[in-house]
């Protein structure tokens, strides 16, 4: 008997279309990959072309549809709502949207700008609603949507040197909740997505480290790393019909630690 793993799919997700933003890499890229081989019609929003491009010719042979991919500043929201529409065109109405991309660059308090500080919520924040806002008329004309939006549990556990982010990941909650009360009459669900720490390729370039693991073993309750897809697998159960009556949740994905 085999011992390999084996994971859900879900017919509610074939054919739908799907809108990831930040998905060329990490948790993202893992997100486009999981949604495609489920046979959705996935489109994503990115600024790294190289790697989405790679991501294209690497899922078309396997996915019943090849993924979308537009080249999008996310800082830009007008630029944002006309990549929405493309897609909306291209594609048919989105009826999944996981907002997903962000910067978490590290910064020193002191050295905070008011510019910085804009820009940090601006690659962090703005774009989480303003995607949201896009897509609401058409799920809600199409009879309802799942959006997910990408959180983090760096506000809940003591973290350093990322105060604008750790802002936006904390308001991205409160936000996602107000949007599930303002959307629930039309059908659209919402929930947040708070992960642990998750070894993307970004990650283990710049910030693993053998001391850094050990670390995050003694806090974890399960010493080992958790990996893009075993985010991706959480965010498909939300998008799925089979989450239909969940929104306005916050789900913790750490491996044990808050
Ligand atoms: N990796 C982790 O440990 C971790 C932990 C907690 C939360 N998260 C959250 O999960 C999500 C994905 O994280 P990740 O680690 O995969 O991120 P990542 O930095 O590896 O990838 C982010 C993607 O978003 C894109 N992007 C960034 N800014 C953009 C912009 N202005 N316009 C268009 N695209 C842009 C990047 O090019 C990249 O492809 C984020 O919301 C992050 O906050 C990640």
């Amino acid at each position: 008997m085999s011992t390999a793993p084996t994971y859900a799919t879900y017919p509610s997700l074939v054919d739908q279309v799907v809108l990831i933003t930040g998905g060329a890499s990490g948790i993202g890229a893992a997100t486009v990959e999981q949604f495609a081989l489920q046979g959705a019609r996935v489109a994503f929003l990115d600024v790294a072309d190289k790697p989405a491009l790679a991501l294209i010719e690497d899922l078309t042979p396997r996915s019943k549809h090849a993924p979308l991919y537009h080249h999008c500043d996310l800082t830009n929201i007008e630029n944002l709502q006309a990549a929405i529409a493309a897609v909306t065109e291209q594609l048919g109405t989105p009826r999944v949207l996981i907002n997903n991309a962000a910067n978490d660059e590290r910064h020193r308090f002191e050295d905070v700008t008011p510019n910085s500080w804009h820009a940090g919520l601006a690659a962090n924040l703005h774009h989480q609603f303003f995607a949201a806002q896009a897509v609401a008329p058409g799920m809600k004309a199409a009879g309802g949507g799942s959006i997910i939006n990408m959180s983090s549990i760096s506000w809940r556990i003591p973290t350093a040197h990322l105060s604008v982010y750790v802002t936006a990941k904390a308001a991205i909650t409160g936000m996602s909740r107000s949007m599930a009360k303002d959307l629930g009459p039309s059908n659209i669900r919402v929930n947040a997505v708070l992960p642990g720490a998750v070894l993307t390729e970004k990650q283990q370039r710049l910030y693993m480290s053998p001391d850094y693991e050990q670390e995050l073993f003694k806090v974890q309750f399960l010493k080992r790393h958790v990996m893009p897809d075993e985010i991706s697998r959480l965010l498909l159960f939300l998008a799925a019909d089979d989450s239909s009556a969940i929104t306005g949740q916050d789900y913790i994905i750490d491996a044990g630690w808050i």
